[in-house]
């Protein structure tokens, strides 16, 4: 077995897996410019909540020790935090590091605390993950088939990832009979992500077209929904990627339970329900177009949201590091 891992960060460089080039190169980018983070979150090759969450604390450390004034190291922290809107663990990340330096005028000591604080949301990141797929596992019947959505494994995260570790998770407690990954198209982060950190860790595992949701169910091939999120509001309405509400819809037709695993820096308290949860629409190319090779028309339009948002009445429950929480509930604030 492999440990399949998409981050690094020792205080100085920041390192990362570009996973736009998975699953056929694993190559990692070592840099010390916040810039270039920057771009690797656009680009999708940093992605997943939790994971731009880290990525986010650290790349301030990054544009802390290469800004020239408190002007320009301001106008970086501004770029970093917008460099993605729907995921709310990168404002999150990026707030808490603001507070912890807000009213200190002395650049070593800024400093100093920007590295503490960006190595403590990193670590606490990895022990989120573990606590949460403990409590996940107390959900997995034995024997369970799972299906799951997007990719939410250690590529996601400082540590084991959410959905995908409780997969992980139950699959070592022998609990584990099968998981089933949908491709996640436009960009294929289920196909190509998701079935790579699974080859990795030796869990079995089937690929299928989103479109092919409804007839495994139909066919009584699933015994429970488990994915992740990437802001929920206060109501437990939840932004996840693109295709997770119509799996909430068919698994309410076939009686399936659906659960979403994510750590509490998700959880977008201020947000009342998802009505206000910002959604990314990305470029329309990612739909004309698949891995670099044109599968439409070059002019016709596109519609590509980067999620969608499940209301809380189609989720059985959320799997936080705190524990269980079954809808309708109110979630704590989070205590790092
Ligand atoms: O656009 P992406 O690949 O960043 O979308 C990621 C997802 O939607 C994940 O399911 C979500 O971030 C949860 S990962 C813990």
């Amino acid at each position: 077995m492999d440990d399949p891992r998409g981050l690094r960060w020792d205080g100085e460089d920041f390192e990362f897996i570009e996973q736009t080039l998975l699953p056929h190169e694993e190559k990692w980018i070592r840099t010390k410019d916040w810039r270039v983070v920057v771009d690797a979150i656009k680009r999708l090759a940093i992605r997943g909540a939790p994971a731009i969450g880290v990525a986010g604390a650290c790349s301030v450390v990054l544009a802390k020790r290469c800004s020239a004034d408190k002007i320009e190291f301001e106008q970086a922290v501004e770029a970093i935090e917008h460099a993605r809107p729907t995921a709310v663990n990168l404002a999150w990340a990026v707030n808490r590091l603001r507070d912890r330096i807000r009213d200190i005028g002395e650049d070593e000591e800024v400093l100093r605390r920007l590295v503490e604080e960006a190595t403590a949301i990193a670590n606490e990141d990895a022990r989120m993950c573990d606590q949460m797929v403990e409590h996940g596992l107390e959900l997995i019947p034995d024997g369970a088939s799972v299906l799951t959505h997007c990719n939410t494994g250690a590529l996601v995260s400082y540590g084991i990832g959410t959905a995908l570790g409780v997969v992980r998770r139950a699959h070592e407690a022998g609990k584990l009979k099968h998981v089933y990954a949908c491709e996640a198209r436009p960009l294929g982060q289920g196909a190509r992500l998701t079935m790579w950190e699974l080859d990795k860790l030796d869990i079995p595992g089937t690929l299928l077209c989103d479109g092919a949701v409804g007839s495994l169910m139909q066919a009584g091939r699933v015994d429970l929904v488990l994915l992740g999120a990437d802001r929920i509001a206060a109501n437990g309405d939840t932004a996840n990627k693109i295709g997770t509400f119509q799996l909430a819809v068919l698994a309410k037709r076939f009686g399936i339970p659906f659960y979403v695993a994510a750590p509490s820096s998700t959880f977008d308290l201020n947000a009342p329900d998802g009505t206000s949860i910002p959604i990314e629409e990305r470029d329309a190319d990612e739909v004309r177009n698949y891995r670099g090779s044109q599968i439409s028309l070059p002019g016709v339009k596109a519609y590509n949201p980067a999620f969608d948002v499940t209301p809380v009445e189609l989720i059985n429950a959320f799997i936080r590091e705190d524990g269980i929480f079954i809808p309708p509930c109110e979630f704590p604030v989070r205590r790092p």
